[in-house]
């Protein structure tokens, strides 16, 4: 995915953390000019892949936005490759994650209100899907956030997230819910928030 300015110059890393300043953390101590530029730009390339996951999943509208993350409490991955576009980096996919309050039902059927790690858009660009992006940028998350694979709730993933999730996580046995979200087998062994 490229933009009209040099993604490298924004993003210096190959996987960026964003929340709700729409900053890189090298662009917090800079002056105000230097940031409103780079917000402006995060802005800008938020709600373009926030638009392609959206339409990658179906979705009549974006779950991602620059104004969305701004007034959230959200984490976004973002993962660029740095090689492409004549040097200039591209944009290739995003992980947004994020704590919900839900009630959960375990296997026996017991009802629990959690408030788990949950998985809320997860995109990669479709030219390099298949590629191993996806796995480098959930394992990052997962590092980052220091928790297990069955200990996130995923909101309504599709049918190649799944898949995602089986072939790298082993996750297969699906704990039935009467919301959008999905766990596995094992979110309630160990501790997910639950009250
Ligand atoms: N069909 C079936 N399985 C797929 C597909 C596909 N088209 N694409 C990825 N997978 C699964 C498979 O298990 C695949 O392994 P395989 O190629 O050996 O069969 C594995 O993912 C590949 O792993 P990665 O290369 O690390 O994954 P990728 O970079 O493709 O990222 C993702 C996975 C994010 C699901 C990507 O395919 C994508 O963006 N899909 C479209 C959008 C989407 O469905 N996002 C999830 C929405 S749900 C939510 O966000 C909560």
């Amino acid at each position: 995915m490229d933009f009209n300015f040099r993604v490298n110059d924004i993003f210096s890393n190959e996987i960026t953390i964003l929340t709700k300043e729409l900053l890189p953390e090298q662009y917090l101590s800079m002056g105000m000019s230097a940031r409103l530029d780079c917000i402006n730009k995060v802005n800008t390339v938020l709600d373009e892949i926030g638009w392609a996951s959206a339409k990658a999943q179906g979705l009549l509208k974006p779950i991602t936005s620059g104004g969305k993350l701004k007034d959230s409490e959200h984490i976004l991955y973002l993962l660029v490759d740095p090689g492409t576009s004549n040097g200039r980096g591209s944009v290739v996919g995003l992980l947004k994650i994020g704590r919900k309050k839900l009630f959960m039902f375990d296997l026996a059927g017991y009802q629990h209100e959690v408030e788990p790690l949950c998985i809320l858009d997860f995109y990669i660009h479709e030219s390099k899907q298949r590629t191993g992006c996806g796995k480098r940028l959930y394992e990052y998350m997962l590092k980052h956030q220091n928790v297990l694979p069955r200990q996130l709730a995923i909101d309504r993933p599709s049918e190649k997230f799944l898949t995602f999730l089986y072939k790298h996580y082993g996750l297969e046995h699906i704990l039935p819910q009467m919301n959008n979200f999905v766990i596995f087998d094992g979110f309630f062994d160990c501790d997910s928030g639950d009250n």
